[in-house]
């Protein structure tokens, strides 16, 4: 697993642009197979970010730190949660090099034992971007500290379009029931109305009732 940028670009590290530096971020994680956000999925989600303005994000599942470096570009306070060690180091390397380290911290640790560490805060936004299997249990925890015009955002609704049918493993089969169990959680859920948007990986966005 090679750096994101080369020794070359962190000596002109003053002189790289944004738009540079995230798009060596995107290919980086083509190239090691790091899930991020799909493009179309950014967009819409930085649109949200630009409308909604919010004040501090949370955000599960931070992986190099691609969207959460996105949303504090806008100007956001982005509170992180990674559990692998490698991500968070990528991640933190990556924040110090877009000098965003004043707007996004990352907290390394496992998002279901994170509570403590950010529930002093409130949250304008939400967004659920980690194992899809605990979704359920990233959303029971974390909204309770979502202000009361708060949005969470889910991404990976869609499943990369895998259907039950499709899927060869038991396994899959597994993440996809629970996935479908999520979105059940969050259509039949009597404090927050969700709607599901049918772009990027599929991205849900809830509003309190
Ligand atoms: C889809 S990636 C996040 C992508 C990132 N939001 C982006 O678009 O740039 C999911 C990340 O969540 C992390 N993750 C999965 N389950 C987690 C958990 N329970 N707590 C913290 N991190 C978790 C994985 O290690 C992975 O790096």
């Amino acid at each position: 697993m090679s750096l994101p940028i080369s020794d070359d670009d962190l000596k002109r590290m003053n002189n790289i642009n944004f738009s540079d530096y995230f798009l060596k971020m995107k290919e980086y994680a083509k190239e090691n197979n790091v899930p991020i956000i799909q493009d179309e999925g950014l967009a819409f989600l930085l649109t949200l970010v630009r409308i909604k303005k919010p004040i501090r994000i949370l955000e599960i599942g931070t992986a190099i730190g691609y969207s959460a470096s996105m949303m504090a570009n806008e100007g956001c306070l982005v509170y992180t949660i990674e559990r692998d060690a490698k991500m968070y180091e990528q991640a933190m390397l990556n924040v110090e090099n877009l000098g965003l380290s004043d707007k996004v911290k990352v907290i390394f640790k496992d998002a279901l034992e994170a509570f403590d560490l950010v529930k002093e805060y409130e949250f304008d936004m939400i967004f659920i971007d980690a194992a899809k299997a605990q979704y359920t249990n990233f959303f029971n925890l974390y909204s309770p500290l979502l202000s009361p015009t708060g949005i969470i955002v889910t991404d990976n609704m869609l499943f990369h379009g895998v259907k039950m049918e499709d899927a060869k493993t038991r396994a899959l089969r597994g993440l996809i029931r629970k996935l479908n169990s999520y979105t059940n959680f969050l259509l039949d859920n009597p404090n927050f109305k969700t709607t599901i948007f049918n772009l990027g990986d599929g991205i849900a966005v809830s509003t309190r009732r």
